[in-house]
């Protein structure tokens, strides 16, 4: 078996000044919110793996169907010889491209999450043992530098992931993988739907509590990592449709006033009762905006599939 390989592209110590600067900016600024990538630290990749089992939680079905249908179309139009995959996780879903891709010699699935991206490179290492495997840990809002692999390029984003980006966040992002990508690459970009605001709801208010504790985890990363005293029970797991941006958001709300100690940043932070800090945000996609979006990021959109149900959407477009 060939041995994959894992790059740190962030320093482990930038790790820690990002967070330092996001929890100082988030807790002291008005609304109070944090970045999403810090919920997954090993337990928050774990229990993102059991949300993507909820029966509510209907992003990743219908996502992978879409790639069960689709997966040899995508594969004959990319023509690709090397995948990148940004914010890889499990790379659960990522089988189906893997098989598809008949001419493919390079993988490289990039994540904050050490634990996801080792667990999952050693999976596909035992799966695929003629596959170059190349794992980045890096932040894929910071700079793109992609390893050195065989042309042309597929960059998939699934999951939806691109929908925890801001708006503005979102536009340098899409630029970015522009920027990244040479004439003829290609991405794949999976987003989900506005629909039914009840069915996003509980897609993210699941009845086993299983998000709640996923967005409370966010506050323990926040204990461990800078020596605070959040107290995860006395917040309460908030999801909730914003109809005019268009996105679900996920909040904290504090039960009753409190006052959190974050030592590293010799910092205390007042809650007053009720207040809450909003976690994350989940944006839903029409096609129009999806269009717009990656035409505004110097790419051209070519395919657009959406599962049976309408609820997910993947999209093919192409550094022209
Ligand atoms: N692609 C998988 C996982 C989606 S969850 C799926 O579709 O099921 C989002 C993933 O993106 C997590 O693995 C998380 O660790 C990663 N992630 C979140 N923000 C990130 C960032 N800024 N840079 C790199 N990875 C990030
Ligand atoms: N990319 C996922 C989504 O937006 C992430 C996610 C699912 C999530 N459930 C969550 C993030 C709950 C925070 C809290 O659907």
């Amino acid at each position: 078996m060939s041995p994959f390989r894992v790059t740190r592209i962030m320093p482990e110590d930038a790790t820690d000044a990002a967070l330092r600067a996001d929890v100082l900016a988030g807790l002291t600024g008005t609304p109070r919110a944090l970045p999403p990538k810090w919920f997954y630290d090993a337990r928050g990749s774990d229990l993102f793996e059991r949300i993507t089992a909820l029966p509510e939680y209907y992003p990743t079905r219908a996502e992978r169907e879409i790639l069960a249908v689709r997966a040899g179309e995508i594969a004959a139009v990319s023509g690709a010889r090397s995948l990148v995959e940004l914010g890889s996780g499990s790379s659960e879903k990522t089988r189906y491209l893997l098989d598809a891709l008949s001419g493919l010699s390079a993988y490289v699935p990039v994540d904050v999450s050490e634990s996801a991206l080792r667990q999952a490179g050693r999976a596909i290492t035992a799966e695929r043992p003629g596959l170059d495997v190349h794992a980045l840990i890096a932040d894929f809002t910071a700079d793109l530098e992609l390893p050195e692999t065989p042309g042309p390029r597929l960059v998939a984003f699934l999951g939806g992931t691109v929908g925890n980006l801001l708006p503005e966040e979102r536009s340098a992002f899409l630029t970015s993988v522009r920027v990244a990508l040479a004439p003829g690459d290609t991405l794949l970009l999976g987003t989900d739907l506005v629909k039914d605001e009840r069915v996003l709801v509980r897609a993210y208010d699941d009845a086993a509590g299983v998000t709640a504790a996923f967005n409370r985890n966010v506050l323990s990363v926040i204990n461990r990592e800078l020596a605070a005293d959040f107290d995860l029970e006395a917040f309460e797991h908030v999801a909730r449709w914003n109809a005019e941006r268009e996105w679900i958001e996920m909040r904290l709300r504090a039960r009753t006033a409190q006052t959190v100690k974050i030592k590293e940043l010799d910092l205390a932070v007042d809650f007053a009762a009720g207040e809450e800090l909003r976690t994350e945000v989940s944006a839903k996609f029409r096609e129009e905006r999806v269009r717009a979006e990656l035409v505004a990021a110097g790419l051209e959109p070519v395919r657009w599939w959406t599962d049976e149900a309408h609820r997910f959407a993947l999209s093919l477009a192409r550094h022209p």
